[in-house]
């Protein structure tokens, strides 16, 4: 199986988890995207989802599944998303598809966090995958500074605007050992809205597509 096949795996076993009537929070990417197109076969089993991107919302209302805001759901059962990398801890790297924060803010209000990915996202120690962090525009040098400072080699991710309208430095060669005290200290940082790090919070279940079929961790 190619990659593409085997995030498709790890995403239609997601569905397993969702339960008649739920509001499901929903990530962003690829994989997410698979994960999108079974649940809109069962959208009439379902209230509706809460978006974590404008992406996945056009893409959830192109199947005709409800798009709720954040603010009107008191809480949610799962979110599901895929991740740049996942540890045996279950911490993540993600945000390679700019989507970071609201993706933080989503699978905070969620009892459990699906994370689905193919099985070459699983690495030991976090930091091989250049880790993004979203920041107001103007606090762009300032917040590369602080990032030198700390060990890492922030890139301005050039063109790219998130939904919020801020600004992406992916930051190279950071050898992730402490990721919840990484996680912390860069968002102290001020100007940084959140970076990709999600330690804190991480996974409660993970479904890995491989060769040998999906594993949940
Ligand atoms: C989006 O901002 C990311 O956090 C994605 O969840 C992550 O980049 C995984 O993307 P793919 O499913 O496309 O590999």
């Amino acid at each position: 199986m190619n990659q593409s096949e085997l995030k498709k795996a790890a995403a239609l076993a997601a569905l397993d988890y969702v339960e008649d009537d739920a509001i499901v929070g929903v990530g962003t990417g690829s994989t997410v995207g698979y994960f999108i197109e079974g649940l809109g076969k069962l959208r009439n089993k379902i209230q509706g989802a809460v978006s974590s991107s404008d992406d996945s919302t056009a893409k959830l209302k192109a199947l005709g599944i409800e798009v709720f805001e954040l603010n009107n759901v008191d809480s949610l059962d799962i979110y599901v998303d895929g991740a740049d990398e996942i540890t045996p801890h279950k911490h993540m790297i993600k945000g390679g598809g700019a989507a970071l924060t609201r993706e933080k803010i989503v699978s905070a209000v969620a009892k459990r966090f699906i994370c689905i990915v193919d099985a070459s996202k699983q690495v030991d120690v976090l930091g091989e995958f250049p880790l993004p962090v979203e920041v107001i525009p103007m606090a762009r040098s300032y917040v590369a500074r602080e990032l030198v400072k700390l060990g890492g080699d922030p890139v301005w991710r050039q063109g790219v605007v998130t939904d919020n309208g801020n600004i992406i430095l992916d930051v190279h060669n950071f050898k992730i050992l402490d990721p919840v005290s990484m996680e912390r200290d860069i968002n102290q940082i001020p100007g940084v809205v959140t970076n990709g790090l999600f330690a804190k919070r991480g996974a409660d279940v993970v479904l890995v597509g491989t060769e040998q079929g999906v594993r949940t961790l």
